[in-house]
């Protein structure tokens, strides 16, 4: 069984237990791991880290595809390894360590960290650990059910640790495309020309004297922390469908769309879910995280390929799912994120992008990241890569947040990830504002009128009133704009007093 995973037999001589391969990992050192979105990391290495770290304290800079399942990031901040952090993260236990100041987090666009590793704008990684299904023959890395940096981790670490997990199906081999672009400035087009091309290896290709040890793990991936689709985010789909729908019929679009890209969570995932009662057919993906959605769609039959960097599931879908994966497996390929969230692909391919929003303002800027304006909630991960350089770029969310206490569309957003110019359309579950084309002034009748929920909509519409008198491109109440925040930090909810 080992031997048909571990098929370059020098490495056999490399196994290792966790706690062995885990003491390559030293104080100060900056450490890539494989993972991304709660799938495919490396699970017993950082286990054994932590554990060390609780008797013999050290600190590490760790760097990941995405966020890390099996409340890794948990343990790992809990037991105080982190030092710096990037350059996503999801996870409720981190989180507080980054807003107490305790871990140093980079919020970094999630195509952007290999290219500044690459050339050295970022200290280097010392040392990679990977989760995979296989070694090849040559030594080649097979990954799991994600790829995210896995690959240049690998390629410009010194050392390289491979935790191979027997629990992963070997079916996932032949899933991954890694394609790693070559230098700049004399870097070639990436041939990506649509969701299907298939440009590189289906593994990673590193000298194998490299790998300093092989560990056998057997854990699963942690299953999505999402919610299924509620009245609100089924409200929110139907109004984005329609949209889509009327985009058809004024022959902008066909019932194929554009290949679509939809965000993590709970929300874009409902409004993938919602194209299922849909005239829409042959729909293609290019995104970044795969989840439950992509499936449902192919099993709807109207999904027909879908290219990502990870695979992320809840509890039933993955039981479904990972076992019927040689059905799926010729309509799927997980790449390098640097591929999935690269802005000359998303550009070539023209994608429809539908990412989600913690709020956005009256003239159209959303905040993804930072509740109230100063705290993390988890990063801007892919969505400002595919915000910016698509075909068209949809933000949804609910219109209210906290049982109705907060209003996700406020006069100024407490933190700006996508600038008014990178928003092309913003759906709640009120209705749908179509910016394409309007300046400020017009972008805030259209948003007042469309997305606010009505408990809401006297007092921006007040706001922006008494603004505009003073005239402007943009106008603002400078000394009035963050108030509605301040009254959920003084008084727990942005209602009138
Ligand atoms: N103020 C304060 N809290 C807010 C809020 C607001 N305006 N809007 C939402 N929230 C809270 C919700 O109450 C919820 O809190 P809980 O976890 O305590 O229940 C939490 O934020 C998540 O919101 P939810 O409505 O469940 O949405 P979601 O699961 O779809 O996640 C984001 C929404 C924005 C947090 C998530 O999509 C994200 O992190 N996006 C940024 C990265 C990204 O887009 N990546 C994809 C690129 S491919």
């Amino acid at each position: 069984m080992l031997r048909d995973r571990i098929r370059y037999r020098p490495l056999m001589d490399k196994l290792a237990s966790a706690d062995e391969a885990a003491a390559y990992i030293k104080d100060g050192m900056t450490v890539g791991m494989s993972g991304f979105t709660r799938a495919g990391e490396a699970k017993a290495v950082p286990l054994a880290l932590a554990e060390r770290a609780r008797k013999d304290p050290l600190k590490i800079t760790l760097l990941t595809g995405a966020s890390l399942g099996n409340d890794l990031d948990k343990t790992l901040a809990e037991a105080h390894v982190l030092a710096r952090r990037m350059p996503f993260q999801s996870d409720p236990g981190l989180r507080k360590a980054i807003n107490a100041g305790e871990v140093m987090f980079i919020d970094q666009h999630l195509s952007e960290t290999v290219e500044q590793l690459r050339t050295r704008q970022i200290k280097p990684v010392d040392i990679a650990v990977i989760e995979a299904v296989a070694i090849t023959e040559h030594g080649g890395i097979v990954p799991t059910t994600s790829v995210g940096n896995s690959a240049s981790f690998a390629i410009l670490a010194d050392k390289v640790i491979v935790e191979l997990n027997m629990s992963q199906p070997i079916t996932l081999e032949g899933l991954h495309d890694i394609y790693i672009p070559s230098r700049r400035p004399a870097r070639m087009p990436i041939p990506v020309v649509t969701p299907e091309s298939r440009v590189g290896l289906p593994y990673i290709s590193i000298p194998p004297e490299k790998i300093v040890a092989v560990v056998v793990s057997e854990k699963h991936d942690s299953s999505a922390s999402i919610l299924p689709p509620d009245d609100e985010t089924r409200a929110i789909a139907g109004n984005l469908t329609d949209f889509l729908r009327n985009e058809v019929k004024q022959g902008r679009l066909g019932y194929e769309l554009q290949p679509l890209q939809a965000g993590i969570g709970t929300i874009a995932n409902s409004v993938l879910h919602g194209f299922i009662d849909t005239p829409f057919h042959d729909l293609k993906m290019y995104s970044e995280v795969l989840q439950d959605s992509t499936f449902e769609l192919f099993d709807a039959g109207k999904l027909t390929f879908a290219s990502g960097s990870s695979i992320t599931l809840s509890a039933d879908m993955y039981q479904k799912v990972l076992p019927r994966l040689a059905e799926y497996k010729h309509q799927l390929i997980l790449r390098p994120q640097e591929i999935s969230n690269h802005p000359e692909v998303i550009r070539r391919l023209g994608l429809i992008c539908i990412n989600t929003a913690l709020e956005f303002d009256i003239y159209g800027n959303v905040n993804s990241t930072h509740v109230g304006g100063t705290h993390m909630m988890n990063g801007i991960g892919g969505s400002g890569d595919f915000a910016r350089n698509g075909f068209m770029s949809i933000f949804v969310t609910k219109s209210v947040a906290k049982n109705g206490s907060i209003s996700s569309v406020v006069p100024m957003v407490s933190h700006v990830d996508h600038t008014e110019h990178d928003v092309d359309i913003l759906v709640t579950e009120i209705g749908l504002a179509d910016l394409r084309g309007l300046a400020p002034r017009e972008r805030s009748a259209v948003i007042i009128a469309n997305c606010v929920h009505p408990d809401y909509r006297d007092a921006l519409q007040d706001y922006v009133d008494r603004a505009t008198v003073r005239g402007g491109q943009t106008p603002h109440l400078i000394e009035e704009a963050f108030s509605w925040h301040d009254a959920v930090r003084t008084r727990g909810t942005m209602r009138p007093a």
